[in-house]
């Protein structure tokens, strides 16, 4: 088997939780622990390498990539070095959206002087030196016009493109038609944390559905400390996510039971900045069952947000390289349906579990 040749595009908390999630399985003896996959197609996670990336910070363009990804304010620090990033300098991106406004005293953009086609020739040509074969990208939640300038960098450099966050690309028809035409793998949108809030409320709410209960109004609140919770105390950033999270629990309820917006809340909550990368979720659903007798239930979640995003990135990205493999392309619909919230296409966990490893093993030579 070759090397996965992936280029980043936000080296941010979550790529920096990739990287060093690689590295610690690298330098310790615990291949299977905490992966939902040891190999897809021949691949192991060591055959990733990150050979590009893109960035609009100033501590991080310009640098390393495998010493930009220590940078504020990335907090993840499960290893003090990584082997599997490159030497070469992080690129800069257009920023378009891409710095919101309450993250603007913990990410300080470049003095950006280039114009948009410049930028976007830089991409190109560094994306063809260096022979990336992925692209994955973590931008902010509300940068529709930087995850559209980047859709479009895959498109032209025949690149698969995985979109880790909730600006809809491969769940929107016009861009997938693109990626169709253009007979490139995608996979998106919006990953689905490993244990994260949306995998368990999705799970507990088809639980209840399955027992022929009723849900009658549920929540889920989430806080954490770090970017990503600081961008979205910007409400019109976070439509999208609201959107993706929320359609994500309704998927479970069979159609005519569907909750009413008025008793169903999904969305992050609050900033709180000691919490670093951990998540916290609260999740309430209420319902009824046998006889109407009416029950609750009330769950807490304490959960390393990048650890929870990181052992899906590594599925996707390996999913995406066997497509490449294999000529497959358009929407990989079971690898997005499994590792993705807002997928083209909703399934059921087990269903799409299912299907997947029967896809992956029908394309493993
Ligand atoms: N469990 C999870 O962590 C999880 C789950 C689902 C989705 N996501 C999404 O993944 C994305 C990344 O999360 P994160 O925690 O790494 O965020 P982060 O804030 O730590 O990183 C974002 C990075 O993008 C950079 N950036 C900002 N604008 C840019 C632009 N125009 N071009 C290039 N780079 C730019 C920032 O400088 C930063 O390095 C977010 O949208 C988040 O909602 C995360």
């Amino acid at each position: 088997m070759g090397k996965i040749r992936v280029g980043v595009i936000g080296v941010g908390n979550c790529f920096a939780g990739l990287a060093q999630g690689i590295e610690v399985y690298k330098r310790n003896n615990i291949k299977k622990l905490g992966l939902m996959h040891e190999t897809i197609g021949g691949y192991g996670i060591e055959d990733l390498e990150f050979v590009c990336a893109f960035d609009v910070g100033e501590n991080k363009v310009g640098r390393p990539l495998n010493e930009a990804i220590f940078s504020d304010p990335n907090y993840v620090d499960w290893v003090d070095s990584v082997s599997n990033c490159t030497s070469r300098k992080v690129k800069e991106s257009p920023i378009l959206d891409g710095v919101g406004i309450y993250v603007a005293s913990m990410i300080k953009p470049i003095d950006q002087t280039k114009t948009e086609e410049e930028l976007e020739k830089e991409a190109i040509e560094e994306i063809q030196a260096t022979g990336t074969k992925v692209l994955i990208n973590y931008l902010p939640v509300g940068s529709q016009k930087a995850v559209e300038f980047w859709a479009k960098i895959a498109l032209k450099t025949k690149c698969a493109f995985i979109n880790c966050m909730p600006v809809f690309i491969a769940s929107n028809k016009e861009w997938l038609k693109k990626f169709e035409d253009a007979k490139l793998p995608i996979v998106g949108d919006d990953v689905k944390g490993v244990i994260g809030a949306t995998i368990t409320h999705r799970t507990l709410a088809k639980l209840c559905v399955d027992r022929g209960a009723t849900i009658d109004r549920t929540y889920q609140i989430n806080v954490g400390g770090n970017t990503d919770f600081a961008n979205m105390l910007e409400r019109e950033r976070l439509e999208s996510k609201k959107i993706s999270k929320t359609e994500s629990v309704q998927s479970q309820i069979p159609l005519k039971q569907r909750l009413n917006d008025k008793d169903i809340y999904i969305g992050p909550s609050d900033f709180i900045p000691f919490l670093g990368n951990t998540k916290l979720a609260f999740i309430r659903i209420e319902g009824r069952m046998f006889a109407n007798i009416p029950y609750n239930m009330e769950i807490r979640l304490d959960v390393d947000d990048k650890a929870n995003s990181g052992g899906v990135a590594i599925d996707a990205i390996r999913c995406a390289q066997l497509a490449l493999d294999n000529g497959v392309s358009g929407n990989l619909k079971y690898v997005s349906a499994y590792l993705m919230k807002h997928p083209m296409e909703q399934m059921g966990d087990e269903d799409a579990r299912e299907k997947l490893d029967e896809w992956i093993a029908k394309l493993t030579k």
